[in-house]
């Protein structure tokens, strides 16, 4: 037997289609600000991709690109500032920042109903009471993901690789509120491969090149690898050995192109809910 494969590639696309169409029946364009600090290389290409994902689906988004040297205190004032501008919807600062301003600090100035991350310590808390809520991106297209495969979660085992604030501590959440039976693991945890194969559902997000091996996945199981690695070699791999995974998993999501182009069609919803929740009022549609 050989895995299906996930292909976020293709979910991500019908999902941005789905959602350019809400955009263009809606009488006002929902608005998108990516704030951006410094020169991190790595993170000019996120951000060119998030924006112009954006713009494409239809939303007013921009890029405030601001210089290494802003204080901490000038960038709680950009986003207070943005907090308090009607016309956005959504703020996102993108990490990480320049190692003179606390990412915890700017991530607590951004108001909750605009943080299309889902970081602010709000969202995170009202995920974890059960409470409805902006969701960060990333779990919330691995649950997208899960939904396509058709997979059962009701009473499953699920077990999240790593515990992330980003990732990890979320998707557990997401997944319980699914009534998955959840295991979170991380580098400390005993026998890990053992943990991992009485799993029907394994998330990996440790950042790990191919750490988890094809003898830890249970026959049949759901795998989604949210890892993205370059080798040596210049390869992007993921968290899970995924050759050796193909014969044991019922589904895997590939690296790239599984989870990967599922977070910016996730920050696209995320943007859509918040504009919907903030100029209508009401609760938060879904969290997948
Ligand atoms: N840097 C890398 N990934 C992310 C993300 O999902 N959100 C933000 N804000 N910064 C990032």
């Amino acid at each position: 037997m050989t895995a299906r494969l996930l292909d976020g590639k293709a979910l991500a696309a019908r999902l941005r289609a789905g959602l350019a169409e809400r955009i263009a029946a809606l009488p006002f364009r929902p608005g998108l600000v990516v704030v951006r600090v410094g020169e991190d290389p790595a993170s000019g290409v996120y951000v060119r991709n998030k924006d112009k994902a954006a713009r494409e689906a239809g939303f007013a988004s921009r890029t405030l690109h601001l210089p290494e040297a802003t204080s901490e205190a000038a960038l709680l004032a950009e986003i207070a500032a943005l907090n308090a501008d009607a016309e956005v919807d959504g703020i996102l600062v993108q990490l990480p920042l320049p190692a003179h301003i606390r990412a915890e600090a700017a991530i607590a100035a951004v108001d909750p109903a605009k943080d299309v991350d889902g970081f602010h310590p709000m969202n995170a808390g009202r995920l974890a009471s059960g409470l409805p809520g902006l969701v960060p991106c990333t779990p919330r297209g691995a649950m997208h993901l899960l939904a396509e495969a058709g997979v059962r979660l009701r009473g499953a085992r699920a077990i999240v690789i790593g515990r992330s604030q980003i990732v990890g501590r979320p998707m557990a959440q997401l997944l319980l509120a699914a009534d998955c039976t959840v295991t979170i693991a991380h580098s400390r945890t005993d026998d890990l491969p053992g943990e991992c194969r009485r799993a029907d559902i394994v998330v990996a997000a440790v950042g790990r090149p191919e750490m988890v091996r094809g003898g830890w996945i249970k026959p049949g199981a759901t795998v989604i690898d949210v890892g993205i690695n370059r080798l040596p070699d210049g390869r992007l791999v993921g968290d899970v050995a995924f050759a050796e995974a193909l014969p044991h998993a019922g589904a895997i999501t590939p690296v790239p192109g599984g989870v990967g182009p599922m977070t910016i069609a996730c920050l696209l919803e995320n943007t859509l809910d918040a504009a919907l929740a903030r100029r209508s009022g009401p609760a938060l549609s879904g969290r997948a």
